[in-house]
């Protein structure tokens, strides 16, 4: 006999922007590949795009201007409690620009992602795309991790491998970066829903890990 499918898990996205990862996760959720719901879109931002996405949806928005709050812990209050207000279970950062303080992190321990647009833990922070280039790697790529006090180094959940070509611009790089985001973020949020993270210190463990074609050697440029 088969077990019962595991409910949905209810999503409080995060956004600034664009909200491409967003449109990705509701896609996903769309498309039978995620088992979610999206309870609450919040932006800090009344302009970003992502908004326009979610009404689109019928997915409810709120905007909560940082600009408003006196310090980052009063802010993070008035996040955690229009995300506890909405009943949600895992928040996801898809293009936040806001550090979180212990406010958010202690209020949903273990519950928050966020994607980093490099192989976490190079090039954290801002402009992480100019950053890889400027170094010159052959690789960069992209990270979801559950999110932590530091900067873009929490423990690692998936990371897709993108390779630097000598021609690469920051957009074209960016590009192919935003490509990758747009698959590894939903598989994280389907592994969560799946029950098969456990977080172990810095280690995410996955249940069921099985073999993949991920664990192959990647050179570039290429040895033939
Ligand atoms: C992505 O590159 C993500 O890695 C970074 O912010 C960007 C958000 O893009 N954290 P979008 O708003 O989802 O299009």
């Amino acid at each position: 006999m088969n077990a019962a499918p595991l409910p949905p898990v209810k999503l409080g996205v995060l956004i600034s922007g664009e909200g491409t990862n967003l449109q990705a996760i509701i896609d996903a959720i769309a498309g039978g590949d995620l088992r979610a719901e999206i309870r609450l879109v919040i932006s800090n931002k009344a302009s970003a795009g992502g908004l326009e996405r979610a009404r689109r949806h019928g997915i409810s928005v709120m905007t909560i201007d940082h600009r408003g709050y006196a310090n980052r812990r009063d802010f993070d209050h008035a996040l955690a409690e229009a995300l506890q207000s909405h009943d949600v279970e895992l928040v996801v950062c898809a293009g936040f620009m806001r550090l979180l303080s212990p406010v958010m992190i202690d209020a949903f321990r273990g519950r928050i992602m966020n994607i980093h647009p490099a192989l976490c833990p190079a090039f954290p922070g801002v402009n992480a795309v100019r950053q890889a280039l400027a170094y010159g790697a052959r690789f960069t790529g992209c990270t979801v991790f559950f999110v932590t006090a530091g900067v873009d180094d929490g423990p690692i959940i998936v990371q897709a491998v993108v390779p630097v070509l000598q021609d690469d611009d920051e957009a074209a790089l960016a590009a192919r970066i935003h490509a990758e985001e747009h698959r590894i973020y939903p598989l994280a949020i389907r592994l969560y829903q799946e029950r098969r993270l456990e977080i172990d210190g810095r280690i995410v463990r996955i249940r069921d890990y099985g073999h993949s074609a991920a664990s192959g050697t990647l050179v570039n440029p290429r040895l033939d």
